[in-house]
């Protein structure tokens, strides 16, 4: 009965963790749309993973990157960089998006 429970609870973990594979991919694939479409990070930047080859702003393979940083940065902007957060032009939960993206695409 014990190796039972054992098993049923294994069983659950790796469901729970594939599922939330599932939704990483399910981001990271929206995050590449928002970079290279939605939002045009891609003019600017040059990001490897999503093919962007931008020259206007630093190329995000080789800064170094939080997820609060990145968020800071999308939202309000700086300089050239444009605010996505307070022009509307991203709302709350792409900006939350296009972040993990990059912060998990870049130097790939
Ligand atoms: C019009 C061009 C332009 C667009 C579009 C643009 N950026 Fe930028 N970005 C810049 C410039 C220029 C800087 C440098 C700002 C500064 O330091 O003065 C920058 C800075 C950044 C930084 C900080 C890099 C560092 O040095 O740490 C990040 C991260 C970033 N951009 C991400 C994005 C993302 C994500 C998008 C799309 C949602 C985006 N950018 C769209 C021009 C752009």
């Amino acid at each position: 009965m014990k190796i039972f429970k054992f098993l049923l609870i294994v069983f659950f973990v790796s469901m729970t963790s594939s599922i939330n594979t599932f939704a990483d991919e399910a981001k990271m694939k929206k995050g590449l749309e928002i970079f290279n479409e939605t939002a045009g990070c891609a003019a600017c930047h040059v990001l490897k993973a999503a093919g962007s080859v931008g020259n206007i702003g630093p190329n995000l393979d080789t800064v170094s990157m939080t997820i609060e940083s990145v968020t800071d940065m999308v939202t309000n902007g700086l300089g050239v960089m444009p605010a996505f957060g307070e022009g509307e032009i991203l709302t709350k939960e792409e900006i939350d998006i296009v972040t993990y993206y990059v912060v998990n695409a870049a130097g790939k």
